[in-house]
């Protein structure tokens, strides 16, 4: 069968592929392709000159010719005041210190197809932005490449019967759960409202109903995605099973999706917030986590939990509870043990989901250079003491650098958790529900300098290799790093095992032949590459 006649996106039916067991031929030809999305190739005189090439670094005839083909609305030029704000509307400086030659804001998944086969015709690399909440340059971002902005994808659409809503990846949380209240359900996402949909749901996803329900690649019932080859197909448990399966914690490897069918649920008011510990209360605050992670939070799969500590001129060092009930009741008996320990600060109400993220995210700062790492170790209650001990001996070390706020938090995976990964054929994660419950080791800091950025860096290098070691004597530790808050030295993918690693490949190796989400959309964690830095501070 000739190449171009996969490209009837109409016409494309999941039998049809489930049969051919082939998603590009060896023939693939991109111009064919785009005259199928309406795109003459031989009528736009830059791109004419590229028809018979493969290799060119085209980036400058690629934006011109997006712009050309879409409008110029849809393209952000340097040196123009809409693009400068643009690069400084991610949440890390880093990211916006990042230029692109162009920023192409597609508004259908035809757009996004055509997007992927240009990069491809004119070798021109590409970086895809949700939300642009990861950390790091290049993250969402591309030098001299084009940045593809999914912000009109907005779409919330709750269906007829109510199980299910239609999410763009264009959304904030704060958004979908705005419009999601107004018919009483809620879905398994982001708990901070103005992280991005798209990058929290395709790394994995801690939510406040994640003890009941899995993280949220485990509520996804199909994923619209356009792949290398320009094709837009819908993934779920049942149509085309290995890439949804994929998706479920593989990043931005295997394609550009641009809609998220999330599972919905009946959801009335929550109660949640946080509170503020001192000192003299750690060790009665690790004692309240340890028996959430291991024992309170099977008996009550409505609550969640977050300890992070800090330390800060008014109160010295302290310890931040978040506390979260997925129904409107006050002190659930689940939060019996924080309850009975002294707090100095408390806002802790009864509220809406979108306000719980609203009021998550206060003190949250845009704009300013930022680093998030993560590890996770089996729960064991010597080991939360070693770890903190661990954050305030180095502390000093960062703690008076301009801007500064260095935290470190415990986060259980819960037995409830681990169960709710298992649903529709598993995720990608690699983490053995019979070895668990293990705990993320996530931490961060905002800061103001980029002459500081060393210091920052090897600080957080530096705990987590004491806690490793002392983790591994100990025989508590675990491979598995989560990917939303890894650093640019890490390799989530890597700890999800061999196993998997080995099944993405071949996932990859399907519908991405040529590596295009490999090399042609080089940002963030990748399949074969390694960490996206290798030189670990
Ligand atoms: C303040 C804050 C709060 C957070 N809270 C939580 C939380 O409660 N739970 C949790 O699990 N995590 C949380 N995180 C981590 C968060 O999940 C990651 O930062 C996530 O990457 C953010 O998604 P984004 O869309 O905003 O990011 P972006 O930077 O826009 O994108 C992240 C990655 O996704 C890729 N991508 C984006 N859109 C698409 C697409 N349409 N198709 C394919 N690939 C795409 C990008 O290329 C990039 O690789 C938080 C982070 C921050 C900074
Ligand atoms: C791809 O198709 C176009 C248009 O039919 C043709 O001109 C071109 O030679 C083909 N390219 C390759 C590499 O086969
Ligand atoms: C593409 O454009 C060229 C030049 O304008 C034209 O000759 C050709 O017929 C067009 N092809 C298609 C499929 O429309
Ligand atoms: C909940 O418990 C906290 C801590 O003990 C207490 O300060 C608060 O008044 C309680 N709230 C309600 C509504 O019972
Ligand atoms: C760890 O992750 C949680 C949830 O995303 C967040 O609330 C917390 O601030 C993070 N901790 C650190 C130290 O970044």
């Amino acid at each position: 069968m000739k190449a171009s006649s996969f490209f009837a996106i109409g016409a494309l039916t999941a039998g049809v592929f489930a049969q051919e067991g082939i998603f590009e031929t060896a023939d693939f030809n991109i111009t064919e392709a785009l005259i199928v999305n309406g795109v003459n190739v031989s009528a736009i005189p830059e791109l004419d000159s590229l028809v018979e090439r493969s290799l060119f670094s085209g980036c400058s005839i690629a934006c011109s010719a997006l712009s050309t083909i879409y409008g110029s609305t849809k393209l952000l030029s340097e040196g123009t005041s809409t693009y400068d704000a643009f690069t400084s509307g991610y949440w890390s400086a880093q990211q916006g210190t990042v230029n692109p030659r162009c920023v192409f804001k597609p508004t259908t998944p035809i757009e996004v197809s055509s997007l992927v086969l240009l990069s491809r015709l004119t070798q021109c690399p590409f970086a895809v932005k949700g939300g642009g909440h990861a950390a790091f340059a290049g993250a969402s971002s591309i030098d001299g490449g084009i940045t593809v902005s999914m912000e009109t994808f907005k779409k919330v659409t709750v269906s007829s019967d109510k199980k299910t809503a239609d999410i763009g990846p264009g959304n904030r949380w704060v958004d979908v759960y705005t419009t999601l209240e107004k018919s009483s359900v809620g879905v398994v996402g982001g708990r901070m409202a103005p992280v991005g949909v798209p990058g929290l749901l395709l790394g994995g996803g801690i939510s406040f109903f994640s003890n009941k329900l899995g993280w949220a690649c485990d509520n996804i019932a199909s994923y619209e995605v356009v792949t290398a080859s320009g094709i837009v197909v819908t993934a779920s448990a049942t149509s085309f099973p290995d890439l949804y399966w994929a998706l479920r914690g593989g990043g931005n490897n295997f394609g550009i999706v641009t809609n998220f069918k999330l599972n919905a649920f009946p959801l009335g008011k929550m109660w949640g917030g946080q509170r503020i510990y001192t000192e003299n209360n750690f060790p009665a605050v690790l004692d309240a986590i340890y028996k959430f992670a291991t024992v309170t939070s099977s008996q009550d799969t409505d609550a969640a939990q977050i300890v992070s500590f800090g330390s800060i001129a008014q109160l010295g060092k302290i310890a931040i509870v978040q506390m979260h009930y997925a129904q409107p009741v006050s002190n659930a008996s689940v939060f019996n043990d924080f309850n009975a320990i002294q707090h100095v600060q408390s806002n802790t109400a009864v509220s809406s989901l979108a306000d719980l993220t609203i009021k998550m995210n206060e003190g949250a700062a845009d704009g300013l250079r930022q680093t998030q790492w993560d590890v996770s170790f089996k729960v064991n209650r010597d080991l939360f003491t070693f770890l903190i001990n661990t954050f305030y001996t180095l502390l000093p070390d960062v703690q008076n650098l301009p801007g500064a706020f260095p935290t470190i938090s415990i986060q259980a995976i819960t037995a409830g958790q681990l169960k709710g990964m298992q649903k529709n054929g598993g995720n990608a994660l690699g983490l053995d529900a019979a070895k668990g419950p293990y705990f993320i080791m996530n931490m961060s800091s905002r800061w103001k300098n980029a002459a500081d950025d060393a210091a920052i860096l090897k600080f957080f290098s530096t705990i987590i290799k004491q806690v490793k070691a002392e983790a591994q004597k100990k025989g508590l530790d675990n491979a598995y790093i989560y990917m939303n808050y890894a650093s640019q030295f890490e390799d989530p993918i890597a700890s999800y095992g061999a196993g998997n690693v080995g099944r993405l490949k071949q996932v990859s190796a399907r519908y991405d032949p040529a590596g295009v989400f490999q090399n042609l959309h080089p940002g963030h964690f990748k399949l074969v590459k390694g960490p996206p830095n290798p030189n670990m501070p």
